[in-house]
């Protein structure tokens, strides 16, 4: 049934969080699990739609999956089907990097192409350059991109033009089951890529530099089981941090390191946010009210495009105007428009949006296009005068574990409520 989140705004936020498992980093190792004819484990897995289609997809290729209070058993003892379906890569773009590890362990792959979304065109050319310089013969028909590698892959340099974060995940995996040595330049460096060169590393494979732009990868004929836990997710931990800097609350995150935040936490103390950090925590506590702030997203060690979003929701009540530019994705602010419901002052001009900030945000019924759009409404929700209504759940769902009990244990007031049409929604809440 459709659910609307109910969200009343004007609650200072106070409280400890602890982030779950990190959605984009589970995914990768969860099809790398693939590479190996022995079980693997994954612990600390977020309970996410977006794992619920990947085990469904590995489930189609010959996997045994089971999911069970936060850890996956993962077994593939031999790939039977080698092909991700339109419906499976639609439904998660992420899908797409199956090709690499069928690749290298069948021999051979059929995955549809993605094809673009609401944050741009998305190409996969990078992926598919990649894994030709491997030794793999791909072709395109009907919308799916046939792979093969009659001759076996080849260990080799191989170059990436754009550190793309799915396609440095699909080319480890796959040189992590070629023998000899692959040496992968212009690399994403991402804590994620760091994560997963370390669960292939723990399956057998030898690899220097992640975290780098040059990787290095010492491939394997046969890769081992794996017991893993999966890291902390950075973007959850900034959305729960950015729900205490807009309350002027105090929030405290923990289950992450805070150098994976290290950008992040630069913007909000520059925003007059004060922070204190641990081992594997941080604390914040929000100004009465924001400073603008300006910045433009970029690869890894830069800001996240994943936190564009909810940067900007928290500035349209900034004191001042911000200028943030999106670099990653050519048109990742199509939240705008949204955000412009509750009253914000935003314009955009190509990859550029300015934001005048305003000191009263009124709720309003409100729709998500993307996960971090979804969680942006819900921060402004937070500090907006009245009710907000948010739509199309579906996209909340794929990124956040639990949202609406973490944000009620900080003293929110939200609820999830049955949408059955827009008259009981406002009686609802
Ligand atoms: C991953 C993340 C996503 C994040 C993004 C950038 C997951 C599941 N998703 O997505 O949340 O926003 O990294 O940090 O982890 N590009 C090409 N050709 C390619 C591949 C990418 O031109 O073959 C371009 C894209 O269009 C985009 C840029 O490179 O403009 C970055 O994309 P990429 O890093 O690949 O993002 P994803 O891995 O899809």
């Amino acid at each position: 049934m459709q659910e609307v989140l109910c969200i009343t705004g004007g609650r200072k936020l106070e409280g400890d969080v602890r982030v779950s498992g990190a959605k984009n980093s589970a995914l990768p190792l969860i099809f790398a699990t693939l590479l190996s004819p022995e079980p693997c484990v994954l612990r600390n897995v977020p309970d996410l739609e977006d794992i619920s289609v990947t085990m469904r997809l590995l489930r189609s290729l010959g996997t045994k999956a089971k999911y069970e209070d936060h850890c996956i058993h993962l077994h593939t003892p031999e790939i039977t089907g080698t092909e991700a379906p339109y419906a499976s890569v639609k439904a998660l773009r992420a899908s797409f990097w199956v090709l690499g590890p069928l690749l290298a362990r069948a021999g051979q792959a059929q995955v549809s192409l993605p094809g673009g979304d609401a944050i741009g065109t998305r190409p996969v050319d990078l992926h598919i350059k990649g894994l030709q310089q491997l030794g793999a013969e791909i072709h395109m028909k009907h919308g799916v991109v046939h792979g093969t590698a009659p001759g076996g892959l080849q260990a080799g340099p191989v170059h990436l033009d754009f550190p793309s974060v799915g396609a440095t995940h699909n080319l480890l995996m796959t040189a992590a089951l070629i023998p000899g040595e692959t040496i992968l330049s212009g690399a994403a460096r991402e804590p994620e890529v760091v994560e997963l060169a370390n669960l292939l590393s723990a399956m057998g494979a030898e690899i220097e530099g992640a975290g780098s732009d040059i990787i290095i990868i010492r491939g394997r004929e046969r890769l081992k089981g794996v017991d893993f836990s999966v890291l902390g997710d950075r973007i959850e931990a900034v959305t729960y941090l950015l729900s205490g800097a807009v309350t002027a609350g105090r929030v405290r995150i923990s289950g992450i390191a805070p150098q994976a935040l290290h950008s992040s936490l630069e913007l909000l103390k520059e925003m007059g946010c004060e922070l204190q950090e641990g081992e594997d925590w941080v604390e914040l506590q929000g100004p009465e009210r924001l400073r603008a702030v300006s910045f433009c997203t970029a690869p890894y060690p830069g800001v996240a495009t994943d936190v564009q979003a909810l940067f900007m929701a928290a500035l349209t009540r900034a004191e001042g105007t911000s200028v943030i530019e999106e670099r990653v994705f050519e048109s990742r602010m199509g939240h705008a428009a949204e955000y412009r419901r509750f009253g914000a002052d935003i314009s955009i001009s190509a990859r550029i949006a300015r934001v005048s900030g305003k000191s009263i945000l009124s709720a309003a019924p409100v729709e998500s296009n993307d996960i971090r759009a979804a969680a942006g409404l819900v921060l402004m929700g937070l500090v907006a005068e009245g009710v907000t209504q948010v739509r199309e759940l579906y996209h909340l769902d794929r990124g956040y574990d639990g949202i609406v009990g973490k944000l009620e244990a900080l003293g929110a007031d939200i609820s999830r409520i049955p949408a059955f049409d827009n008259r009981e929604v406002v009686w609802g809440c």
